[in-house]
């Protein structure tokens, strides 16, 4: 760049960080408490000059800033390979589309495949499921840790499962000791959705670097956000160039954006009955998507991606408030467990009002609302009481019990790192003064 553009590009940045400073700060220490929500942005000056610089550079697709958030969230997983996305549901859809690639040979998926999961879920976990003309086998989840019953999953294994399609629910690892034992004994393909879980850890290991693929979301409610965005992430390298042909229009070619001929064969290849030096760049091995996410997304990432740990411990520190705080009412509340092996960055406080309270759920998700405290609900509850899930074709292993209480008396609020100390101490002294009335 010539040297005047450095010049006026500095002074761009000076001027964005005094414009964070006037319109975005805010004094915490003034701030008067009128609505804690359950997730917000969390950023400064820094992300706001990633943005503009990206901009400037006018690059727009995939670029500087998206190779450098890909390997540094490579290095922070410990995982060989990401791919940047438009968002968490493009991730899972890529997920579970990449594992239908006749690449794999014997081990694809075809239609009428099982793949084991849980009917409490976000819906976009299992929509990639049905979309790729898969089964879903049902199994129920515990109550307080709202993961998949792994003692289950064996009992609903058939001729037919090929896939265990794992969340990490709210930020809570799964049992993956054993998750991964079964998958290797039965040789199916395991999946991660640690779209709620990015720096979570099970044994001292990353959440979404124990499957053959896992995936992230980036949306503003998550551990760091893009705006949109997501990412899937695998150790294999075979799996990782069929993700990137999904994700890249189902295209053979691996060039990144921008580039010719990165293989040195582009017009030396034959594929199916195209004739032969057939442009590679135009040759299409997958029926794919575009799913790709933009250089600006990235750039914000990659300054995102510097405040994850700091974020991680904030959100460790407000889930030990409230769960210190809300111990007390264990008879009435059913409060968050984990597994003995879990390092949970949690995505929120999930909190189910116990069978026989005294009151319903509703009354205090309401008390809550009205004191400006933001709740909400463990996303579909049982999908399949959901109208667009009602009539799919499944299986259901030991029956959904826990699924429906989640649905009926399950709900969370806050902890992400927006939420300082006296708001965490405020919303205990509402659920306080909620059970004090209702001595
Ligand atoms: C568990 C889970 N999976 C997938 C998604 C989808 O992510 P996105 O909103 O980025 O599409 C979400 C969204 O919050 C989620 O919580």
């Amino acid at each position: 760049m010539k040297k005047a553009g450095h010049r006026i590009k500095q002074r761009i940045f000076d001027n964005v960080k005094e414009f964070y400073k006037a319109y975005h700060w805010i004094d915490s220490t003034k701030k008067r408490i009128e609505h804690i929500p359950y997730a917000g942005r969390v950023f400064d000056e820094n992300e706001l000059i990633a943005l503009v610089d990206s901009s400037l550079d006018f690059w727009l697709s995939a670029g500087r800033y998206m190779s450098k958030f890909e390997s540094n969230l490579e290095k922070f997983l410990g995982v060989n390979f990401v791919t940047f996305v438009n968002s968490g549901s493009s991730a899972n859809l890529l997920a579970m589309s990449s594992l239908t690639s006749s690449k794999l040979t014997d081990r694809r998926l075809k239609s009428g495949d099982e793949v084991i999961t849980t009917a409490s879920c976000f819906p976009t976990t299992l929509a990639p499921v049905i979309q790729n003309n898969l089964v879903p086998v049902f199994i129920d989840v515990d109550l307080g840790n709202y993961n998949i019953q792994v003692e289950k999953i064996e009992k609903a294994i058939s001729s037919k499962t090929k896939a265990l399609f794992v969340a990490h629910t709210l930020g809570n690892p799964a049992d993956m000791s054993l998750i991964c034992r079964l998958a290797k004994k039965y040789k199916l393909w395991l999946i991660e959705d640690n779209c709620d879980a990015l720096g979570s850890k099970y044994k001292g290991k990353r959440t979404g670097s124990f499957g053959d693929i896992s995936t992230l979301s980036f949306y503003p409610a998550h551990h760091i956000t893009t705006g949109e965005g997501g990412a899937v992430v695998t150790n294999d390298k075979v799996l990782n160039r069929i993700i990137r042909s999904f994700r890249d229009w189902g295209r053979d070619c691996w060039c990144e954006s921008g580039y010719d001929d990165s293989c040195k064969k582009r017009f030396n290849f034959k594929f199916g009955k195209l004739p032969f030096g057939y442009d590679h760049k135009y040759v299409y091995s997958h029926i794919g998507y575009n799913l790709k996410a933009t250089d600006m997304q990235a750039a914000i990432g990659v300054a995102q991606l510097k405040k994850l740990p700091d974020f991680i411990d904030r959100r460790k520190d407000n889930f030990a408030i409230l769960y210190n705080g809300l111990k007390a009412y264990g008879k009435s509340l059913i409060l968050p467990t984990w597994e003995k092996e879990a390092d949970p960055a949690w995505f929120c406080f999930p909190i189910t009002v116990r069978e026989g309270a005294g009151f319903k759920r509703e009354e205090l998700t309401l008390f809550l609302e009205k004191s400006g405290i933001q709740t909400r609900l463990i996303f579909a509850g049982n999908i399949l009481r959901q109208p667009a899930f009602m009539n799919i074709k499944h299986r259901v292993v030991g029956g959904l019990f826990n699924t429906d209480i989640v649905m009926k008396n399950s709900f969370f609020i806050g902890v992400y790192p927006g939420i300082a100390d006296k708001e965490m101490n405020y919303i205990i002294k509402k659920f306080d003064i909620f059970f004090k009335e209702r001595q």
